[in-house]
């Protein structure tokens, strides 16, 4: 496992690379390794993970030799400071097109869930380390179900789930995932400055055009049709008074209400 991953990564151009086979969460560990110099674009992969954790401190289930936990660290430009809040959107995208590749059809829920056939398959947890006030690096951790077994027990589930594996009926391998994942990671993040970016982003929305029910980072709950994504990667939606409202990247819930 761990040597195919090296073979996988070997063409790519990255930082250094850190493999576990059993740790509590990458996320962590790639803070950490931030705040010691770790390169741009380097790169924490775990087998297992015993502490991961998702948004709003919620558990993060990964289960050995089923799933991938990956956590990138990137040393930003001064354009990627700028645009701090397309980075769920980095991951998002890239494993998106990656998932479309495979004949899957991916949808994003809003802002860091990636669904196939309306079911978790994966999340994004993005973390910036300061410096003071100066952003010194940001942790983008994935955690995506790959093979069956990935399934989060029904006591451990925010919201219905699948894997890859179920939902394309056979196993793929973990480190040709991870390959096409960080290709595509590379690639969108020289666009990211770009409209092109947004555009395909915004292409992969999960309920657009449809009436969704969103709790704010302030508590508020906003009932209302989801339009699309603005240049900050911010939600708008409009209200039911026909006022139009655009929440930003915070601890949103996201409910579908037909
Ligand atoms: C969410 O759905 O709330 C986000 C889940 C993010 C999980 C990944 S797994 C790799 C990385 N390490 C962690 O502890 N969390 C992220």
């Amino acid at each position: 496992m761990d040597s195919k991953y090296h073979r996988t990564l070997s063409n790519l151009p990255l930082g250094e690379f850190r493999y576990y086979e059993k740790i509590g969460s990458t996320n962590d560990e790639a803070l950490t390794w931030a705040s010691k110099g770790a390169p741009d674009f380097s790169l924490i992969i775990a087998d297992e993970q015993t502490t991961g954790r998702g948004r709003t401190n919620r558990k993060w289930y990964t289960p050995p030799h089923s799933a991938l936990a990956m956590s990138l660290i990137l040393r930003p430009s001064t354009i990627e400071k700028k645009h701090l809040s397309r980075m769920t959107g980095l991951l998002a995208l890239s494993l998106a097109d990656t998932l479309k590749n495979f004949q899957l059809d991916p949808k994003i829920k809003w802002p860091n869930d990636i669904l196939l056939k309306g079911r978790k398959t994966a999340g994004i947890l993005v973390e910036p380390s300061w410096l003071g006030d100066t952003l010194d690096a940001i942790v983008l951790g994935m955690g995506v179900n790959v093979l069956r077994n990935s399934e989060p027990p029904a006591d451990l589930l925010s919201y219905p789930a699948t894997s890859i594996e179920s939902e394309l009926g056979q196993p793929i391998d973990r480190d040709k995932l991870l390959g096409d994942i960080l290709k595509r990671t590379l690639e969108w993040r020289t666009r990211l400055g770009e409209p092109i970016f947004i555009k395909s982003w915004q292409a992969y929305l999960a309920f657009r055009g449809k009436r969704v029910q969103i709790e704010d980072q302030n508590h508020k709950i906003v009932i209302g049709e989801m339009r699309g994504l603005d240049s900050d990667g911010g939600l708008m939606v409009k209200d039911e008074r026909g006022k139009s409202i655009t929440i930003r990247f915070g601890e949103a819930h996201l409910i579908p209400l037909e």
